[in-house]
């Protein structure tokens, strides 16, 4: 089990995906548990669609995404990249998590957080390097003198601009966003979702949306998918 890679015309999809966690139950850590997570969830995504999924807390959205993303194995099933669109797991899928409070490095400046994943897959040479991250950096609607701040200085929309930009820099072909306005207020809210469609056909990406909120999830989504109790339980097209 686990992830296999072939020729499909989605670019990717899940068969019957399940994750188990084992856990202890009680103070004294006698008895054992498990709490099935993603129970059975099998769906597909075309290129260039944004699949929604929302569901309550604790339904195995964020599980789902770090299956997704490669973070975990899955304890059963199958996720089937395409070949052709994935190659590199770790850099053709990149997932944007909801609180961007703590997903930047608060001791990283701002161009050392949009350099190191062009430093770790080895991208462009040193001189392209610092064009490529200004012009990802204007694509998600910041400009050049953000670079030599750092992370605490920019408010939460802000920061949710750079995880993008540190996500788009490499190019990914396929975009897994656990959440990724739901610490936003409102008109933030509008503003990202409005920034993640331009991005989507700019870029040519496929998205998996995940939210608890459906209304926000219908204002991208493509195809909406419900979980429940780690399980899909309507599809809402
Ligand atoms: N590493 C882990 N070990 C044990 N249990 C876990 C682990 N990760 C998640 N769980 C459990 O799996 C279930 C699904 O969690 P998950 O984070 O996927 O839910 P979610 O739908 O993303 O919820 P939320 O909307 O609150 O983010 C929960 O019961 C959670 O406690
Ligand atoms: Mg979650």
């Amino acid at each position: 089990m686990g992830q296999v890679f072939e020729m499909a015309s989605s670019i990717v999809e899940v068969k019957n995906l399940k994750k188990y966690f084992a856990v202890e139950r009680g103070i004294f850590k006698k008895a054992k548990g498990v709490i099935k997570a993603v129970d059975g969830v099998s769906l597909s995504l075309k290129k260039g669609q944004t699949l929604g999924l929302v569901g309550k807390s604790g339904c195995g959205k964020t599980t789902l995404a770090r299956l997704l993303g490669g973070i975990i194995p899955p304890t059963a099933g199958e996720i089937i990249y395409n070949s052709q669109e994935i190659s590199n797991l770790h850099k053709d899928i990149q997932i944007i998590f909801q609180n961007p409070y703590q997903s930047l490095n608060p001791k990283m400046r701002i161009w050392d957080i949009l350099l190191e994943p062009l430093v770790i897959h080895r991208l462009s040479r040193n001189r392209e390097r610092k064009s490529r991250v200004v012009e990802m950096l204007k694509r998600v609607g910041l400009d050049e003198e953000c670079l030599l701040r750092w992370p605490i200085q920019f408010s939460g929309g802000q920061r949710q601009r750079i995880s993008l930009a540190r996500a788009l820099i490499l190019e990914p072909k396929f975009l897994v966003l656990d959440e990724p306005v739901s610490s936003l207020d409102l008109t933030l809210q509008v503003e990202i979702i409005e920034l993640l469609k331009n991005l989507k056909r700019d870029f040519n990406l496929s998205y998996i949306f995940i939210s608890h909120n459906l209304s926000v999830v219908r204002q991208i989504a493509d195809q909406i998918y419900v979980m429940d109790n780690g399980k899909i339980s309507e599809k809402i097209f």
